[in-house]
C-alpha cells in the first residue's frame, strides 16, 4: 500500500492548482486607462457606473449600486428596507460572519434557523415557526454559490409581509429555476473580495428591481445626494460607500472573463463529485435540478470519519494537504458559537441559550471545502484530488 505523504511517502500531487486571481493584459489596460484618465473617482469617471449597469443586467436586475464590499452592501440594503433596532431578521448560522454582523450592527437581532443537510442552505420548513411580531426580513445565503429555496422563502415573505434580502456574496450568475439570484427577493448583495469568483481585491454591489430601494441605496452611498441634485444638496443622512474607479475598471474585465470560467468550474465540480462518489466517505452535496446555474464558489463535501477508520476531519485535511491538495478548509463554525455573535446576543438581547440547529452542528463538524480556483484546473487535477482521497482511505479504512 502506498505510504501516505503525511507519513513520509510521495505525495499524489506536486503541481499547483491554477493561480488566483487571474488577470492578463485586459486588467492591466483597464487599470492604466483609469490612471491616465485622471478620473479616479466615481463622480468623474465612467467605469463604476458601467459596471453597475453590466452587473445588474448579468443578474437579471434593474438596478445596481456598487459599494466598497459585500458587508456594506448587505448593511445598506437592510437600511433601505428600514430595519431598525429591535427588529428580527431570520437567517442562517452556517455562513460568513458578515451576514449576521450587519444585522447586529443595525441593532437588530439575527434569528437563526437551521439548514438543510443536502444544501447547507436555510431549511425553509423551519422558517415560519421562527416568525414573531418583530420579524421584518428573511436573509437567505446562497451558500457556496448554490441558491437557497427562493420559491418557499418568497411565499412565506409574501404571506407574512416580510422583506427578503439575499446574501448573494458567493453567488455571481447563480440561477434558481432560470432566474439569476440577487433581485429575486427585494434586494441582494454580492462580494468581489479577493477569494471570490469575480474580484477586484475588495468590492461589492447591491442589486434590486425595486426603484425605491435603489434610490435610497444610491443616495445613502453618496452622502444623501440625489441623482439630479447639486453637489452640496443632501436629502438624507447617508455615508460614503462609493466604489473607486480602479475597482470598477477591474470588475468590468473580470465580469467579461467570468462566462469562460462558469462551464469549467461546473464540469469539474460534477466530475469530481462523481469520482468521489465512487470512493465513498467524502460525498459532495448533491445537485438540485432547480439550481439551473450553480456559481461553484465552494466545492462542499461531507466527511464520514467511520469510512476513514475513525480518523478525524482535521487528520484527514492534514493528510490531504500533504498529498498536495492544500486548497481545502473545514469551513465555518456555527455563527452562534462565535464569541462575537454570542457576546452580542447576550449584551444586546439577553440571549444566552444557543439555538437548536442540529443540522448546522453536523454540517460544521463534517464539511470539507475546496476553493473555487481548484475547479479551474483540468480533469487530471480532479482525478488527482480523488486519488489523494482514495489513497488516504485505503491507508486508514
Ligand atoms: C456569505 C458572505 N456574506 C458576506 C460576505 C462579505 O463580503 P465582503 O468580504 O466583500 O465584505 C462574504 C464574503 O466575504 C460572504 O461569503
Amino acid at each position: 500500500m502506498a505510504k501516505l505523504a503525511i507519513d513520509g511517502g510521495a505525495p499524489v500531487r506536486t503541481k499547483l492548482f491554477p493561480a488566483w486571481p487571474q488577470f492578463d493584459k485586459r486588467e492591466e489596460q483597464a487599470l492604466l486607462g483609469v490612471l491616465h484618465s485622471r478620473n479616479w473617482g466615481v463622480h468623474v469617471g465612467t467605469q463604476v457606473t458601467a459596471f453597475e449597469k453590466k452587473f445588474a443586467e448579468f443578474q437579471h436586475a434593474r438596478f445596481g449600486i456598487a459599494v466598497p464590499n459585500g458587508t456594506l452592501g448587505l448593511e445598506m440594503a437592510l437600511r433601505a428596507m428600514g430595519i431598525q433596532p429591535g427588529d428580527e431578521v431570520i437567517t442562517t448560522p452556517y455562513t460568513f460572519i458578515a451576514t449576521s454582523d450587519v444585522i447586529l450592527l443595525l441593532g437588530a437581532k439575527p434569528v437563526f434557523v437551521d439548514i438543510e443537510w443536502d444544501s447547507f442552505n436555510l431549511d425553509v420548513t423551519k422558517i415560519e415557526s421562527a416568525i414573531t411580531p418583530r420579524t421584518k426580513a428573511i436573509m437567505p445565503v446562497h451558500l457556496g454559490g448554490r441558491p437557497a429555496n427562493l420559491d418557499v422563502i418568497l411565499d412565506i415573505a409574501r404571506r407574512h409581509h416580510l422583506r427578503v434580502i439575499e446574501d448573494a456574496c458567493q453567488a455571481w450568475g447563480a440561477e434558481w429555476r432560470g432566474q439569476r439570484v440577487g433581485a429575486i427577493g427585494d434586494a441582494g448583495a454580492f462580494s468581489f473580495q479577493a477569494s471570490k469568483n469575480i474580484t477586484a481585491g475588495e468590492g461589492g454591489i447591491v442589486v434590486t428591481n425595486d426603484e425605491a430601494l435603489a434610490e435610497f441605496c444610491w443616495s445613502f452611498h453618496t452622502v444623501g445626494r440625489t441623482r439630479t441634485g447639486a453637489w452640496y444638496e443632501h436629502e438624507i443622512v447617508g455615508t460614503n460607500y462609493r466604489m473607486p474607479e480602479w475597482e470598477g475598471a477591474l470588475l468590468l474585465v473580470q465580469l467579461e472573463r467570468y462566462p469562460e470560467h462558469i462551464p469549467v468550474r461546473e464540469a469539474n465540480a460534477r466530475y469530481l463529485a462523481q469520482l468521489l462518489s465512487q470512493i465513498g466517505g467524502l460525498d459532495a452535496l448533491p445537485d438540485d435540478a432547480r439550481v439551473t446555474q450553480h456559481a461553484r464558489h465552494l466545492f462542499i463535501a461531507r466527511y464520514d470519519a467511520h469510512q476513514f477508520g475513525g480518523h478525524t476531519r482535521r487528520e484527514f485535511l492534514d493528510a490531504l494537504r500533504a498529498e498536495g491538495v492544500g486548497a481545502s478548509s473545514p469551513g465555518y463554525i456555527p455563527l452562534y458559537r462565535t464569541n462575537a455573535i454570542r457576546g452580542a446576543m447576550q449584551k444586546m438581547f439577553g440571549v444566552t441559550d444557543l439555538p437548536n440547529c442540529p443540522v448546522t452542528e453536523r454540517a460544521a463538524a463534517q464539511a470539507v471545502w475546496l476553493f473555487q480556483y481548484v475547479l479551474l484546473g483540468d480533469r487530471s487535477d480532479m482525478e488527482s484530488i480523488a486519488e489523494a482521497v482514495s489513497k488516504i482511505k485505503r491507508a486508514w479504512a
